[in-house]
């Protein structure tokens, strides 16, 4: 297969779980290069620890993860940081005491000694949230959620990966602030960045993603193409997420 067949993300019989305790079950998943795909759930159906486990996050794993012709299942999670595959958690987790520009160069840690590459990703950054450029000097926490949320995606594009996992970033936003995330996610997307987006939120999912998985009790029940999923695929896909 050419290099540039190789899908941004093959996920094969991956199970894994906390200490003995198995939360994911033979999770078998796949994001095309350029592709948005979701990963859709109730709480607790184990999304997050996907993100993990595809990390390299959790020990005690079986199965495969093979990240733009690489594979990574062996990969201790600081390596996998670095091009690989880019985490945005749950709760974003931002240096709060730093400013948005200190933030955002902490995410390209690995190619600070590449200047050029470094700037050039900081003003990709900048065009795509021209709102993180107005607030490059002063504290995150001048921002509001949803502006910080921009500065979590801008400090993962920092580290230039070859697939970013986006955790709930819909969590705890206002209705606008929902929209503006969807738009952020959609205009990454167009730059054919390949996401892997965790949510409950199904509308924001479907307007953004171009296939759909649902995830319940750790395993995958149900996939689809986005654009196929019609009133009553939107009611099953609801029904699961209770
Ligand atoms: N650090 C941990 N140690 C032990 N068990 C955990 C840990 N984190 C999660 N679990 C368990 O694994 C299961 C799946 O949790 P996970 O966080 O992956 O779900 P989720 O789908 O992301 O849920 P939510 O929508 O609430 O974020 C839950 O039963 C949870 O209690
Ligand atoms: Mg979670």
């Amino acid at each position: 297969m050419s290099e540039h067949a190789s899908p941004a993300l093959t996920v094969e019989g991956l199970s894994a779980g906390y200490g003995r305790f198995e939360v994911i079950h033979d999770i078998t998943l796949s994001v095309a290069k350029g592709q948005a795909v979701a990963l859709l759930g109730p709480n607790g159906a184990g999304k997050t620890t996907v993100l993990r486990a595809i990390m390299g996050m959790l020990r005690h794993r079986r199965g495969s993860v093979i990240v733009d012709g690489t594979d990574i299942t062996a990969m201790p999670p600081h390596r996998v940081a670095r091009g690989h595959v880019a985490l945005v958690p749950e709760g974003r987790r931002l240096f709060l005491g730093q400013t948005v520009e200190d933030n955002l160069r902490l995410g390209g840690l690995h190619l600070r000694h590449d200047k050029e590459r470094t700037e050039a990703l900081l003003r990709s950054v900048f065009e795509l949230f021209p709102v993180v450029e107005r607030y490059r000097s002063r504290p995150v926490t001048a921002m509001s959620g949803g502006e910080q949320q921009m500065v979590a995606i801008g400090r993962m594009m920092m580290s230039a990966p070859s697939l970013m996992l986006l955790d709930e970033p819909s969590l705890g936003l206002a209705p606008l602030a929902i929209q503006g995330m969807a738009d952020a996610l959609g205009a990454l997307r167009e730059r054919g960045q390949s996401i892997l987006l965790v949510e409950q939120r199904v509308d924001l999912a479907l307007q953004v993603c171009d296939h759909v998985y649902v995830l319940s009790g750790g395993r995958i029940v149900r996939q689809s193409d986005a654009a196929s999923v019609d009133a009553q695929g939107r009611e099953l896909i609801d029904a699961y997420l209770g």
